[in-house]
């Protein structure tokens, strides 16, 4: 019988998140925790397993393990690497500023894997995560469509929940997407934003908005949001490990459902392997099934460019 198999890397704010999130689904029979310090990993996964005696929980094989345990793993999710951006309270804490540090973090970590497959689907969310993304599917040879990142995934769930909240619905009835890099240059695709089929111009004919929905307002809600969070809290982690397990149950159910994830581009808005972000994308059993190149506006166009060239930069950054 097929026993679904994950791999969480690096189980630090986020992977420790993305471990409790994935035992509470039922898609995995066995999970694996690694990461570099050994102590952190049997600790994460002792709490876990003690928790299948528990009520609503699965009785899953939690263990801590090394790369060798993904040798048959289906998938691999990595949050390795530090996560808490290195910036004073006042300025706004810039994900391209771990891009020196994670680049060598994800090639470690990208070498371990590969020793043992390159079969599993990968889904990486360690930032400056457009440029991770890059360096771990051009590096490593690894088989294409099979890595991705979360990329603007929870970014566009940030202008669903922005815009719901405007309006007082429910965001999951907001159908809108961010597109380019998972930062500072995401743009939201305002062009194709919509609350059941209803469009920008429609929707203060329909609800009370407290504000007008103004793309370049929500598109800057979306970019301070993180902030807001790591501001607070000083990190982020809920919502991003939730993501990145919506994204695991889609390749396990061969769900097909469609995100924007980021990938290399194939030729897509004119860019041929030279650079990886986020777009809506097909997500299957074979990881990135198709790569949809949605027609942009010629804004939104010219945002694009804007974003592809700050993650060429930030690629520079990483040795790329
Ligand atoms: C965030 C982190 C995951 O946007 O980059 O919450």
């Amino acid at each position: 019988m097929k026993r679904n198999k994950l791999a969480v890397v690096g189980v630090g704010h986020v992977g420790s998140y993305v471990l409790a999130d994935a035992m509470k689904t039922d898609l995995f029979s066995e999970i694996v925790v690694i990461d570099k310090n050994k102590d952190v990993a049997l600790g994460e996964a002792l709490d876990q397993a003690h928790a299948t005696a528990l009520t609503y929980m699965t009785n899953i094989h939690v263990y801590d393990g090394s790369y060798e345990d993904v040798k048959d793993a289906d998938i691999i999710i990595i949050a390795a690497g530090p996560s808490i951006i290195p910036t004073d309270k006042n300025e706004k804490p810039d994900r391209a500023l771990l891009a020196e540090v994670n680049a060598e973090v994800i090639r470690e970590v990208m070498e371990g894997i590969t020793a043992y497959t390159k079969d599993a689907i990968i889904i990486l969310i360690t930032n400056p995560l457009d440029t991770m993304v890059y360096v771990a599917e051009n590096e490593f040879d690894y088989p294409k469509g099979r890595i991705f990142g979360t990329g603007t995934m929870l970014d566009s769930a940030r202008l669903r929940h922005a815009v719901a909240s405007n309006y007082n619905i429910d965001p999951k009835s907001v159908t809108g997407y961010m597109m380019g890099e998972h930062g500072m240059t995401a743009f939201p695709v305002f062009s194709r934003l919509n609350v059941q089929g209803l469009g920008e111009k429609e929707l203060d004919k329909h609800f009370q908005g407290k504000e007008p929905l103004n793309r370049e307002v929500f598109g800057q809600k979306v970019v301070d949001a993180a902030y807001r969070v790591i501001t607070s809290k000083g990190w982020t982690n809920a919502a991003i490990a939730q993501a990145a397990v919506t994204l695991a149950k889609s390749v396990i159910l061969d769900e097909r459902s469609i995100y924007p994830v980021c990938t290399t581009l194939n030729g897509q808005y004119g860019y041929n392997r030279d650079v990886a972000l986020s777009m809506p994308c097909i997500i299957g059993k074979n990881g990135v099934e198709q790569q949809l190149e949605i027609e942009l506006d010629e804004k939104e166009m010219t945002l694009l460019h804007k974003s592809a060239k700050y993650i060429q930069e930030t690629m520079k950054i990483a040795g790329t």
